[in-house]
Order: C-alpha cells, then structure tokens, then sequence
C-alpha cells in the first residue's frame, strides 16, 4: 500500500467517525427536545375555543361528571359534551356574550365545538374509562381535582410506568364503585371499598403487556 491509499483511509476513518458522532449527538438532541416537550404539557392548561371552567361547573355549580360525560360508565371514552347541554343553561345564561360565539356558532351549523384534548395516549395503547370506573378507580385519582382547575390540564404523565405502578399494587386506589365521581380523598375504612378489593384480578394479568397492548 502507498502511503497516499492509506492517508486517503485515513481521512475517510476520520469522517466516517465524525458522521457518527453528529448522527448520535443529533439524536440525542432530538430526544431531550422531545422529552422536554412531553414534561412542558403535563401541567400546562390547554387553550379552548371557549374557557371553559370545571371549577365553576363542578366545584360552584356542582354538576355531576356525567351530566357532561355521559358514556364514562359504559365505554372506553367518556366523550364530550354535546352542543345542547351547554344550551340547556346558556340559551339564557351568558347567551349574548362574545366568548359563547363557538357555542352559537355550533347550534346554527350542528358541527361540534372542537376541544383541543388534554390527554391522548398513542394508538397502540388500549384504555378503557368503563373498566376503571366498575372497579371503583374514581376520577380524582387519574385527573386530579378538576373541580379545582379553571382551565383543564393534566395532572398524570400518562407513561406507561404510570400505567404498570397502580397496576402493581392497585388496591390502594380503588374505592366504593358509587364514589367514583366524588372529589373527596378516599376513604380507606370504606365496606364497600373492602368489597370491592377482594373481587380485582391477580397483579400478574393486570402487568401483562397484551393487556394494554392488544
Ligand atoms: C358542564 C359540563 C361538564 C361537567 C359537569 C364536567 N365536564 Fe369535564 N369537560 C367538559 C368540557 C366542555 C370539556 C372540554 C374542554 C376542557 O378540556 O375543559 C371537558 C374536559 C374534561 C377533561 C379533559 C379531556 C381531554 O381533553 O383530555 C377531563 C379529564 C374531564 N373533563 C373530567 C371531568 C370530571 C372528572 C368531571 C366531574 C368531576 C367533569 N369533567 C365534569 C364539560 C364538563
Ligand atoms: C346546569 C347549568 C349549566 C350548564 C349545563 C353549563 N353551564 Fe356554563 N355556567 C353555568 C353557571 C351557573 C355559570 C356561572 C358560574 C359562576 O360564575 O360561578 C356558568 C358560566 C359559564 C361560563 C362563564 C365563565 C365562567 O366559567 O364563569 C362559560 C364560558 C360557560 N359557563 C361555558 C359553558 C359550556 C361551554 C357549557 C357546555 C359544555 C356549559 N357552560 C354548561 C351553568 C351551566
Ligand atoms: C385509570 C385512569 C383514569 C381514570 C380513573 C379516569 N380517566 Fe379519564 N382519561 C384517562 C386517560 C388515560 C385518558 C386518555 C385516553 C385516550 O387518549 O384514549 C382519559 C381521557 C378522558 C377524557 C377525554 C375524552 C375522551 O373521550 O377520551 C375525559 C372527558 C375523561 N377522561 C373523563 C373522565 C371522567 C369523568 C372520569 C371519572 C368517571 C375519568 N375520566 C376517569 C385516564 C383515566
Ligand atoms: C390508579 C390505578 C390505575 C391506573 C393509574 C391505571 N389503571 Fe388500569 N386498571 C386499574 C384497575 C383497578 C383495574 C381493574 C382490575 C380488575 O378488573 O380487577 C384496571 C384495569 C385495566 C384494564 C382492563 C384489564 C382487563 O383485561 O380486564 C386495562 C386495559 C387497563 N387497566 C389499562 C390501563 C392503562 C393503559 C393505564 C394507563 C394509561 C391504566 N390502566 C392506568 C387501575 C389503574
Ligand atoms: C398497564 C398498561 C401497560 C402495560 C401492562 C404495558 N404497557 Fe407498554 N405502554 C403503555 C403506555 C400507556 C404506553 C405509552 C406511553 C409511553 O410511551 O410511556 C406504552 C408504551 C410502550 C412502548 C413504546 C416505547 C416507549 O417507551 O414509548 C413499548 C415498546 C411498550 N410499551 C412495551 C411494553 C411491554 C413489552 C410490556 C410488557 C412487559 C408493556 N409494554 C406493558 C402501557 C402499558
């Protein structure tokens, strides 16, 4: 080999390994972009075509969830309020002002007022609100005091380490099915919640990985 080949290698090495190094650290960048990106939404309000207040409906008023989440006992997603439950109040309350415009605007076209969501899980994962709510895993202990948020956000990380704890060790979160919309701290000393516990699957099924990832 003349010395020219192997200096030409050389140098060729040499890119080669600082292709890589780039590769890697952009990469790298990507990820904590991305990380930094995931933990900024968790707490943070979400923008709503209209501001839209659990802490008055729930925590003032005292409406129950499903007046407004009327499917959150029988199927995976509880769903949105439809137009004329909000009309049920505001074709008189508030009606005129410009921040009901949406609300207006949805009852002329029949188009649905678009919520910007809150919590989204990838499609891979399998949710299900009606399994949860049976088995006496209240609101509160996923999405925190909503009667308490002026804006909605979201309390929990929605990771799948979130998921596998609870489902590890259940038991300390379950309660009466009948207070599963209640606000208030679960009550340990609770018959009902006793009862409750003696019926859930083993931890094993519950961590099975096919059991979130059909
Ligand atoms: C008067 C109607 C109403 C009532 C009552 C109500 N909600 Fe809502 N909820 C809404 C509307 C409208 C939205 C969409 C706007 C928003 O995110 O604030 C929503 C959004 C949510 C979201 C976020 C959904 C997402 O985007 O991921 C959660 C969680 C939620 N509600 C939980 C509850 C719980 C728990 C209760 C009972 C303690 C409750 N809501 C009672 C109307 C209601
Ligand atoms: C059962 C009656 C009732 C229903 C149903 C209802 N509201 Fe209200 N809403 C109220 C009352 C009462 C207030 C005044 C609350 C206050 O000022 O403490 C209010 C206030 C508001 C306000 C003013 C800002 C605020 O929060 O004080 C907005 C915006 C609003 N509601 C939006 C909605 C939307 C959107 C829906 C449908 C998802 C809805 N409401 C359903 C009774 C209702
Ligand atoms: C075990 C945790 C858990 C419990 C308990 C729970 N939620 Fe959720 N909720 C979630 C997750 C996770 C999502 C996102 C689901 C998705 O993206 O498919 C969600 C989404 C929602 C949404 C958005 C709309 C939709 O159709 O997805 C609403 C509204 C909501 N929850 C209301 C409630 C109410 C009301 C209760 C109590 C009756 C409740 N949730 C109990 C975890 C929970
Ligand atoms: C606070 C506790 C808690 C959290 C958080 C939680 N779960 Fe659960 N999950 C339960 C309980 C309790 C059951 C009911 C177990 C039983 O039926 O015995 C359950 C049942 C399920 C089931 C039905 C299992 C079956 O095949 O019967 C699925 C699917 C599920 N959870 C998915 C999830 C996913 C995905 C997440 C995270 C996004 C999650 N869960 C977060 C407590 C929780
Ligand atoms: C209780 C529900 C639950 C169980 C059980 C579960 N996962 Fe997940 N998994 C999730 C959720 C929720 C996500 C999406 C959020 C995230 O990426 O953390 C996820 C994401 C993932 C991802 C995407 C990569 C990532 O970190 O973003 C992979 C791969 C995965 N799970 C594999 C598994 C395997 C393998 C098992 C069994 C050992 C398992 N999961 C058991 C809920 C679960």
């Amino acid at each position: 080999m003349s010395l020219a080949v192997v200096q030409r290698r050389a140098e060729l090495g040499v890119k080669l390994a600082l292709a890589a190094v780039f590769l890697v650290t952009a990469l790298a960048f990507a990820l904590l972009i991305w990380r930094g990106h995931e933990d900024t939404t968790q707490n943070e309000v979400a923008e709503q075509p209209i501001p839209f207040s659990h802490k008055h409906h729930v925590g003032d008023v005292g409406l129950d969830c499903r007046y407004c989440h009327a499917q959150v006992e029988e199927a995976a997603s509880p769903g949105f309020p439809s137009t004329q439950v909000c009309l049920n109040c505001h074709s008189q309350l508030f009606a005129g002002q410009p921040m009901f415009e949406p609300l207006r605007e949805s009852a002329r076209t029949g188009v649905p007022i678009a919520w910007n969501r809150v919590h989204r899980l990838p499609d891979f994962v399998y949710f299900n609100h009606s399994i949860h709510v049976a088995k006496g895993v209240a609101c509160i202990e996923c999405h925190g005091r909503v009667d308490e948020m002026p804006l909605m956000r979201r309390v929990s990380s929605l990771k799948m380490d979130w998921c596998v704890q609870c489902h590890r060790n259940p038991l300390p979160h379950v309660r009466n099915p009948a207070d599963v919309f209640s606000m208030r701290p679960l009550n340990e000393s609770d018959a009902a919640t006793v009862r409750m516990i003696s019926k859930l699957q083993s931890e094993q099924r519950l961590t099975d990985c096919s059991t979130c990832h059909r």
